[in-house]
């Protein structure tokens, strides 16, 4: 079937003009279900409450759905996005291997150990809400931060990781580079795409990021029908995966959203194979990633149902939508209902559908 000709986009694999992916074996396949322990450690930080799952009939009524209900990660611990889910265990759970403290040790432990030891410089490489989490982690403990940044990113996402106190280096380099500039840089690594040795903090941060599939359950009182995320690395796409497939509960449709400027989930998985796609420029700054990440793409090969590459004007569209609707959504949050829009044409019918909103536009104010 031919993609619709708004959503056309060119695949860099020789000859493959495709929009679309489709993986009908996906429900059935099943996975380690990530740790329990992080619902319980972000519930005890300072400031927790779950993000509000808005409900919009009328967009509902609009798109021939059930139910249509939008998780709005503009405000997440006080950060328009919802990386600090992740950055939070990540750096946690790293601090604790970094100070041989138990993985049952509390955010307090961690404090006196630095306190009685010499404190760790945090390093990362960001698009801007994964650099800007991990610069406040390390100022609520008291730690020095190096956020590399890779091309792109709005000069205002760049002064508000500089305002947590780290330091911050721009380069005019894609988020691969970035990374590999941070994992030589002096420090904690703490990176959220993974490959080969370097598994763990990684994974950490998918499991971060599964307590707000947690709410969402909660919430509705069990799984929706499908649920719409955007894809950079891959690591939320991850969590997403890892906390459906490692349930037992009704499996939902697992829809992955990227830009057609750096669609390489999509890439990868129409190839069969783990794919970079050449470096582009997109409105969505935080889904500008040329690979996926090396952890994460079994996980996504075996578990993603669908994928979709959406454009920056069908993301500003939806970007404009939400907000007529009341919900602040920045680009990348946004591209969650400029994915289903693409989708949903393919697909049957949807009962209850989530989008996750995974920034405001404060994250990424590329649009005003
Ligand atoms: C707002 C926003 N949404 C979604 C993503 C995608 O997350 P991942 O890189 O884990 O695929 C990012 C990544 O930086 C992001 O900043």
């Amino acid at each position: 079937m031919q993609p619709p000709a708004d959503t056309v986009w060119t695949s860099p694999l020789p000859g493959r003009r495709t929009a679309w992916f489709s993986n009908p074996d996906a429900r059935s396949w099943r996975c380690e279900p990530p740790s329990r322990d992080v619902a319980a450690f972000h519930t005890g930080l300072s400031g927790y409450a779950p993000t509000p799952l808005v409900e919009l009939p009328g967009l509902a009524a609009e798109l021939g759905v059930g139910r249509l209900l939008v998780k709005d990660e503009s405000s997440r611990f006080g950060l328009p996005a919802f990386k600090i889910l992740g950055a939070s265990w990540g750096v946690h759970r790293a601090l604790t291997g970094h100070y041989g403290l138990p993985a049952s040790a509390t955010a307090d432990d961690v404090r006196t150990a630095i306190g009685e030891r010499r404190p760790v410089r945090l390093v990362t490489a960001t698009d801007g809400n994964h650099g800007r989490a991990v610069a406040r982690m390390a100022r609520l403990y008291g730690l020095p931060a190096q956020v590399f940044v890779a091309a792109g990113v709005h000069p205002s996402a760049c002064a508000a990781i500089e305002r947590e106190g780290a330091r911050v280096t721009v380069l005019d380099v894609p988020y691969d580079e970035a990374v590999r500039r941070a994992a030589a840089a002096d420090g904690l690594l703490v990176q959220d795409m993974g490959w080969s040795g370097y598994e763990d903090v990684p994974r950490w941060i998918c499991e971060g990021y599964t307590t707000m599939f947690t709410e969402i359950d909660e919430r509705l009182g069990g799984p929706p029908d499908l649920v719409a995320f955007p894809v950079g690395v891959g690591s939320l796409a991850q969590a997403a995966v890892t906390h459906y497939r490692g349930g037992t509960g009704l499996q939902p449709t697992l829809l992955a959203v990227e830009p057609d400027a750096a669609a390489s989930l999509l890439a990868s998985l129409v190839a069969g194979r783990r794919t970079s796609v050449p470096p582009g420029r997109t409105i969505m700054a935080g889904l500008n990633c040329t690979t996926p990440s090396e952890t994460a793409w079994p996980i996504l090969r075996a578990g993603v149902d669908a994928a979709v590459a959406v454009s920056d004007a069908d993301a500003g569209r939806a970007v404009r939508d939400l907000e007529e609707l009341g919900v602040d959504a920045g680009p990348c949050g946004a591209a969650s209902l400029a994915g289903l829009r693409a989708a949903l044409p393919r697909l049957p019918r949807q009962g209850t559908v989530v989008l996750l909103s995974t920034e405001g536009r404060e994250a990424n104010p590329a649009l005003t």
